[in-house]
């Protein structure tokens, strides 16, 4: 029974790890991908992002993504490939449709109820190097979000020196393409807020600064 015990301890703590410090393409099986879960309950960022642009985002975009990539993946080399591998190495449809599950489940595993974080030990560190201090940082990448053009993604990611950058991606982009380390990716795509803000984009971003889960960005940066 102790053998048994100790053995679902490991299991366990194997997950959180793998949980905590990826959270994205290891968490996928291999050639066959499924919509993973969200980590709250759809209703729990509101008033931030509504219960309704949750499941619509959630369950209607990242599903369609997941679905159309599992479709388009039949008969190519990428039939049997993990996500990054196919986001790294796609073009055309396979790409757009890889990166946007991608950037998804890194963006829906990226916030927590737990409002008004702020990052901290190494992550922090690193965020003061790079811009002085934290409300700099959160200007900057705000000042990005906010006036990026069309579609796309904002990233705060990391080179495998621990230099961290504010990346602006068009469409689906994501860093792991240039060689960099996502951890916090933002969506201004559309329909990421506009049945919440509307037109007020700024507005949407300034809010996501409450529910954004410093512990799992700063798990990422390890
Ligand atoms: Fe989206």
């Amino acid at each position: 029974m102790k053998t048994k015990l100790a053995i679902k301890k490991i299991f366990v703590f194997a997950l959180l790890v793998t949980t905590n410090s990826v959270l994205w393409a290891q968490e996928q099986p291999k050639g066959k991908f499924s919509l993973p879960p969200l980590p709250y309950e759809a209703n729990a960022l509101a008033p931030v992002i509504s219960e309704t642009t949750i499941k619509l985002h959630h369950g209607k975009h990242l599903k369609a993504y997941i679905d159309n990539l599992n479709k388009l993946i039949v008969g190519t080399p990428f039939e049997n490939s993990d996500l990054e591998t196919i986001v790294k190495n796609s073009t055309g449809a396979i790409f757009n449709n890889a990166a946007q599950a991608l950037n998804h489940i890194i963006y829906f595993n990226t916030f927590s109820p737990k409002a008004n974080q702020l990052p901290s030990g190494a992550l922090l560190k690193a965020i003061e190097k790079e811009w002085g201090s934290f409300d700099n940082f959160k200007k900057e990448f705000t000042s990005a979000a906010t006036s990026l053009f069309g579609s796309g993604w904002v990233w705060l990611a990391k080179d495998k020196n621990g230099k961290l950058y504010i990346l602006s991606e068009s469409n689906a982009g994501n860093p792991i393409t240039k060689g960099y380390t996502p951890l916090l990716g933002i969506d201004v795509w559309e329909h990421a807020y506009y049945l919440d803000y509307q037109n007020r984009r700024p507005e949407h971003i300034e809010k996501l600064w409450t529910i954004i889960d410093w512990d799992t960005v700063g798990a990422r940066y390890k």
